[in-house]
């Protein structure tokens, strides 16, 4: 079962009191360290969201018995202080004014692992699309850039993706921006599920599309791992308004893509499942 919740941060009012208050709940103090650290209320606002949704959903579902840590590549899970019945993963993203959470249980004899990513739509500063674009795409696949820039071509050609904002209709400029955002999110909510962050290289993972869909999210995305075709993974992106975008990626804990540090904390809670005797 996969369950998906968000907050947007605009909308959740709290004021320096209630903000302590729900501080203190935060648990082991590392976390809370953590959280205190960002330099923008902000940016502590959201990872204190997260953290909050995550520990509610965990306490509904199993009871309060648990408590969350860290892998050694950062990947937070939960440990539970007694058996629980199959296996249950989580990742957090937030981005822009919205946190999101997805949580999943599996069962022990097909345990899985999820990845969340959310990005926000809107570029930094001045940048233009274009600037942007020739900045990122270099570390993606030939296919994947072909894909990304699959409107600009049939709009323009012969341009050149500097000229993106300049030639480009806003239609066509969103779209790219969109089929950007897609791959990006879909590599993101991968290296997150297997656990390894920034330790797995981005270009090894590469998403390919049926080029006869005009709008690649109808499209169910095929992950090829240095060639490999990744065929037990499933991969899911989406539009949640105008400015956000999330992909979510669920595959089997053995995949040997997994973080090794990963699969011994999901293995503590499955070593001591009732069913596991
Ligand atoms: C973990 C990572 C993926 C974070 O990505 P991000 O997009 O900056 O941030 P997100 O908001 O999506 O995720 C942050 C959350 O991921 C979780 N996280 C941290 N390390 C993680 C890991 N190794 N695996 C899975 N989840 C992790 C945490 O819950 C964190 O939030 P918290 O610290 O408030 O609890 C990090 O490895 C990273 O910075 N990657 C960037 C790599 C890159 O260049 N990507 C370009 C894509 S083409």
């Amino acid at each position: 079962m996969l369950w998906l919740g968000f907050i947007r941060v605009s909308e959740w009012n709290v004021d320096d009191v209630e903000y302590l208050d729900l501080l203190s709940i935060v648990d082991p103090i590392e976390e809370k360290q953590r959280i205190q650290k960002y330099k923008f209320r902000i940016d502590s606002k959201r990872s204190l969201a997260g953290h909050l949704i995550i520990r509610q959903k965990i306490k509904s579902e199993y009871g309060g018995n648990f408590k969350l840590c860290r892998t050694k590549e950062n990947k937070p899970f939960c440990k539970f202080k007694q058996p629980i019945e199959g296996v249950c993963d989580f990742n957090i993203s937030h981005a822009g004014d919205v946190v999101i959470v997805a949580l999943l249980k599996s069962s022990l004899s097909s345990p899985k692992v999820v990845g969340v990513d959310i990005e926000h739509l809107i570029l930094r500063g001045n940048t233009s699309l274009g600037e942007f674009l020739n900045d990122m795409l270099p570390s993606f696949d030939p296919e994947e850039q072909k894909c990304i820039l699959q409107p600009y071509r049939d709009a323009h050609p012969k341009a050149l993706v500097t000229q993106l904002t300049l030639t480009a209709s806003d239609e066509v400029v969103q779209n790219v921006k969109i089929r950007f955002f897609i791959h990006w999110t879909l590599k993101e909510s991968f290296i997150k599920a297997i656990g390894k962050g920034v330790y797995f290289p981005l270009e090894q993972a590469v998403f390919k599309f049926d080029s006869n869909e005009e709008n690649i999210l109808n499209c169910r995305p095929q992950l090829y791992v240095e060639n490999k075709h990744m065929l037990n993974w499933e991969f899911k992106s989406c539009l949640l308004d105008n400015e956000h975008i999330i992909s979510v990626a669920v595959g089997p804990a053995n995949d040997e893509n997994v973080s090794e540090s990963l699969i011994n904390c999901l293995c503590g809670s499955i070593a001591e499942s009732p069913n596991s005797h």
